[in-house]
């Protein structure tokens, strides 16, 4: 049995105590996101890296629309790794290791033609991001490229300022009715459990997504693209950039 990293005692979701496929795959919301990062790999990427790839939702997407690619997903959680290995496991082009975004030391330089990521990058603490970024960056090729499927939200500053505050609160309550109108009782459920944690930025920490952008552009990403997908109230975004070509 792999050891796990020492990153994950920090992340809630080695212990998620919900079928997180099942749930999540009431919300077309979700879905639609998903498949909105997909659609924007190229297709001929051979080579792709899905990065908190969780049970390996984004990437069973992945795997239908490149069907020829080879794809690595890196996860700091055990359960989570387990699930995903389970579901590939008669696909010898899909593999998963325990790594968190912030290390990606696994990697050569220039490994991957793209790299794709849904609902995990929220988990850094800001100033890990810049370090992420230099990562991503890293393990491209020339011309390769990153794209984020996440939620993200309007307004960033102090965790207590009033602004920031209700921002958070405001996109919360709107994503918990979302979610209990159009997906199921126990999604709506998952988003009011994590409401602490987002308010008090314990694991949860939404940003603009022009933050993530500035990031990639200050580690060398050209490009950078922000692209909305709807509904409206869920702020949900696919931020995605290139290394540049030689
Ligand atoms: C909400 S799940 C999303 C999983 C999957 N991408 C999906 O869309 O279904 C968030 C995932 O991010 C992972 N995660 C947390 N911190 C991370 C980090 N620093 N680097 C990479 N993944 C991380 C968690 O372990 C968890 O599996």
């Amino acid at each position: 049995m792999t050891e796990a990293p020492a990153q994950v005692a920090e992340t809630h979701w080695n212990d998620v105590g919900i079928d997180y496929d099942k749930v999540l795959n009431t919300d077309a919301s979700n879905v639609a996101l998903l498949s909105a990062a997909v659609a924007l790999l190229p297709a001929d990427v051979k080579d792709l890296l899905d990065v908190g790839s969780g049970t390996g939702r984004l990437t069973k997407l992945c795997r239908d629309a490149l069907p020829g690619a080879r794809i690595v997903g890196v996860d700091p959680a055990p359960t989570m790794v387990q699930a995903a290995r389970e579901k590939f496991a008669a696909d010898p082009d899909v593999s998963f290791a325990d790594g968190v975004v912030e290390d990606l030391s696994l990697f050569p330089d220039n490994s991957f033609d793209a790299v794709i990521s849904s609902f995990a990058l929220h988990h850094l603490e800001l100033d890990v991001y810049a370090t992420a970024a230099a990562e991503l960056f890293r393990v491209l090729r020339p011309g390769g490229r990153f794209v984020n499927a996440d939620q993200f939200c309007r307004v960033m500053g102090p965790v207590a300022s009033q602004e920031r505050a209700l921002d958070i609160l405001d996109l919360l309550t709107a994503k918990a009715r979302h979610y209990l109108e159009h997906a199921c009782f126990e999604r709506m459920l998952l988003q009011v459990d994590l409401l602490p944690r987002f308010m008090r930025e314990d694991g949860e920490i939404l940003t603009t997504p022009e933050y993530w952008g500035d990031r990639l552009t200050e580690a060398g990403f050209e490009q950078v693209t922000i692209v909305s997908t709807p509904p409206a109230e869920l702020y949900n975004r696919v931020v995605w950039a290139v290394k540049p070509a030689r």
